[in-house]
Formats: structure tokens, C-alpha cells, sequence
């Protein structure tokens, strides 16, 4: 992970840039973003779109919020330059907030802030940016066609089931957790098998894994380690091709399937 700028030295430059970005906005007579927008800078269009593609089902496509808060009124944001702040947050996440970590280059972070920041002071400036929205964004997909995407080309159905492990799933999460869950499961634990020199295999849950030692919970229940010298180790990931997956899901996909999943009470 390339480490990102950190600091305030270029605090008063991103100023200059924003007064700048003001000066153009006035001059331009500024009607509210557009994807088009010839006014917007390169770094601000691109931005917009890795932010919708990673960031809008939670944030909102223009960032005044959805399940997750509002960006363009939030602190930190307000503070960041260049990414300092959001590529920290982006990459650590909130998890036990429903903010997941996201592994976004530098330079995608970069365009998201400059995106941010662009939006941010178009809401200052028009006032037309409402807030109160959140809970009917959060039920806008259609459940029927959820239902016949998860059991038809979602192909969710080879490892899941309504009936079976995601019965009641409505329960058991609050509705911004059920869709973190979906989209950043956590819940599975990676089992690793270490084959020995003399080809004996020992399988169990992953414990601990580095450059030099592997360690894992037998059958027994034991805890035993290994040397990566001397042994062959395969990790097997359960939510690789889960995640897979949910990279190919359109927003309107998601918004259906979160529907769904809403209804296995
Ligand atoms: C699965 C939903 C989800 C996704 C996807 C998501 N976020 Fe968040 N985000 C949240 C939630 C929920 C919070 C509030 C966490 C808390 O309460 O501390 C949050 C908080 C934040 C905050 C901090 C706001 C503040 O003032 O404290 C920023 C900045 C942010 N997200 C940016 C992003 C960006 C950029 C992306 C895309 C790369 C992204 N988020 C993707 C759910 C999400
Ligand atoms: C190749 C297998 C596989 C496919 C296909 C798959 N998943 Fe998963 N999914 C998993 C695994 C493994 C977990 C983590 C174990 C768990 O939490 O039950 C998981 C977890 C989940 C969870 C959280 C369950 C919980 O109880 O916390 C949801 C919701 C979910 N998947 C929905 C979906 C949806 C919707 C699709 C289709 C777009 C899908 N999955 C496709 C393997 C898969």
C-alpha cells in the first residue's frame, strides 16, 4: 500500500485550489454537478466515478448520504487535503461501524477527495442538497426481482439459501448491517492445508500466517505450527468467489438483492 501524503503543509495550496475552484464556479454560473461537466476538473469526473462504483451504495451517488452519512457535511472531510484523511479511513474502514476497508490506490483516493471536495462546496453555495432521505434510499430495489437474480444469474443460490443458512437473516442484522454483511462478509474463517515433507497433510482453520510460520487448529482441536521451510501450505479463502461475485453486481443488482434479503424473515 503506497503510504499517502500525510500533514498540513499543503493545507494552504488546497486552499488556493478551492478559491480557484470558487472563482470558476462563479464565473461559470454553476448549475448543480453533472457527469459532463465541462467546468469539472479531470481529477473531479474520475473521482466521481470510483466513488459511485465503491462508495455511493452507502454514501449516496452525489454524497449527501444514504445508510452511511452524509460526506458532504462531515468533519473530516472538511479537513482532509488530497486524500490525507478519507485514504486513511478508506483504507483502515470503520468496520464495526458498517464502514468497510477498502484496498483503493493513491491515486484513486486522490480523485475521490477531489470529488468530495468539489461536491462539498457546490452544497455550500446552492443549498439544494437535501439530507432527510436516508430510509426511503435504503429500500428502493425491488424484492421479486431479487429473489429471481439470487436464485437465477446471480448464481447466489450455489452456496446460499433462504431456507437454509440466510433463513431469518433479516433478523439477526440491523438493515445497514444485513447490507455490510452482504457486501463484506466477516464472518468466514480461512482454512489453510500444510502438506508435510513426507506428503502427510494437516488441515484445520487458518490461526496465524506470515513470511516464516503457519499455524493452525488440527482435527483434534490442537494448535500446531509449522516452519514455511520446510512444508507446502494452500490457504483456501470460502469468500474468495463470494467477493468475486458481488465486484460484478450493478447498484440496481445490489438494491434488489438487499430487497430480498430484507423479506427472509
Ligand atoms: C457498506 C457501506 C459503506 C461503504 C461501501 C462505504 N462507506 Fe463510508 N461509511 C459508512 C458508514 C456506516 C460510516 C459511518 C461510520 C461511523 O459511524 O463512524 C461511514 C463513514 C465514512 C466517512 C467518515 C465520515 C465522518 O465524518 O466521520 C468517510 C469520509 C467515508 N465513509 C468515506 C467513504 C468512501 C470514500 C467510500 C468508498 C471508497 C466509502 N465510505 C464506502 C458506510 C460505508
Ligand atoms: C462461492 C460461494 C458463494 C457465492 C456464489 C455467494 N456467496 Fe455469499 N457468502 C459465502 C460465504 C463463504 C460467506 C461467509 C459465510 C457466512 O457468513 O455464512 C458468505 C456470506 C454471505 C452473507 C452474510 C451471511 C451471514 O449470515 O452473515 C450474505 C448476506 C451473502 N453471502 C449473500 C450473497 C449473495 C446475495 C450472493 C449472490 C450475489 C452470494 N452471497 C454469493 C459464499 C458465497
Amino acid at each position: 500500500m503506497p503510504a499517502l501524503k500525510r500533514g498540513v503543509g499543503s493545507r494552504g495550496r488546497a486552499v488556493v485550489v478551492m478559491g480557484a475552484m470558487l472563482a470558476c464556479v462563479a464565473t461559470l454560473g454553476w448549475r448543480g454537478f453533472a457527469a459532463d461537466s465541462k467546468a469539472a476538473p479531470p481529477a473531479v469526473l474520475q473521482g466521481r466515478q470510483v466513488f459511485v462504483q465503491h462508495c455511493s451504495f452507502c454514501h449516496g451517488p452525489d454524497a449527501t448520504g444514504a445508510r452511511g452519512p452524509d460526506l458532504l457535511r462531515s468533519v473530516l472531510v472538511a479537513h482532509d487535503v488530497d486524500g490525507n484523511l478519507i485514504g486513511d479511513l478508506v483504507h483502515n474502514g470503520r468496520p464495526d461501524k458498517g464502514m468497510p476497508a477498502q484496498n483503493l490506490s493513491e491515486a484513486e483516493i486522490r480523485d475521490i477527495a477531489a470529488f468530495l471536495h468539489w461536491q462539498a462546496n457546490e452544497a455550500l453555495h446552492s443549498g439544494h442538497v437535501s439530507t432527510d432521505y436516508p430510509v426511503e434510499r435504503l429500500l428502493t430495489g425491488n424484492a421479486a426481482a431479487g429473489k429471481a437474480f439470487f436464485k437465477g444469474a446471480g448464481g447466489c443460490a450455489v452456496c446460499h439459501s433462504a431456507e437454509g443458512d440466510l433463513k431469518g437473516i433479516a433478523n439477526r442484522y440491523a438493515p445497514i448491517d444485513l447490507e455490510a454483511q452482504m457486501l463484506y462478509p466477516r464472518r468466514a474463517t480461512k482454512t489453510v492445508t500444510v502438506t508435510l515433507p513426507g506428503g502427510q497433510q494437516v488441515e484445520g482453520p487458518l490461526v496465524h500466517i506470515d513470511d516464516y510460520y503457519v499455524a493452525l487448529r488440527d482435527g483434534a482441536g490442537w494448535y500446531r505450527s509449522f516452519a514455511r521451510s520446510q512444508v507446502r501450505v494452500a490457504v483456501h479463502d470460502p469468500l474468495a468467489a463470494h467477493q468475486e461475485l458481488l465486484n460484478k453486481l450493478t447498484q440496481s443488482d445490489v438494491h434488489n438483492l438487499f430487497a430480498y434479503l430484507m423479506t427472509l424473515k
